[in-house]
């Protein structure tokens, strides 16, 4: 059912824990399930120098959110917020298809994030 990838991300998740001052935050919850990612960054020139989460959901949320810091980690804020679900799925081998939606909270809490940054007025440079 899940891909070796999926199941080695979920047991050992990559950037898991929270930045103490971070440059933003961005927290997503499926209300159906009751699970939420939260996805903390700090940004220097302008690409995401950390990347890091905390998790409360199930294996596939998990996964896909360790996996998308690896993709979003050294991006600048454009590319980053042009990660999509797929590109995390394919990132690990696919999904079942039931699965899918639960790519979801990490890329949303993760735009989430760098809007938060962008909002701050902590924006050093014009990301566009
Ligand atoms: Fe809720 Fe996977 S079942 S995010």
């Amino acid at each position: 059912m899940y891909t070796s990838q999926l199941i080695d991300h979920f047991q050992n998740p990559r950037n898991a824990g929270v930045i103490s001052e971070p440059d933003g935050v961005g927290t997503i919850g499926d209300p159906e399930c009751g699970d939420f990612i939260r996805i903390y960054i700090t940004v220097n020139n302008n690409c995401l120098s950390n990347v890091t989460f905390e998790a409360c959901g199930c294996p596939a949320s998990i996964a896909t959110t360790s996996v998308l810091t690896e993709l979003a980690r050294g991006k600048t804020l454009k590319e980053a917020l042009n990660i999509d679900e797929m590109e995390v799925v394919e990132a690990l081998g696919g999904l079942p298809e039931a699965k899918i939606h639960c790519s979801n909270l990490g890329t949303g809490a993760l735009n989430q994030a760098i809007m938060f940054y962008l909002q701050s007025g902590k924006k050093k440079f014009n990301y566009l």
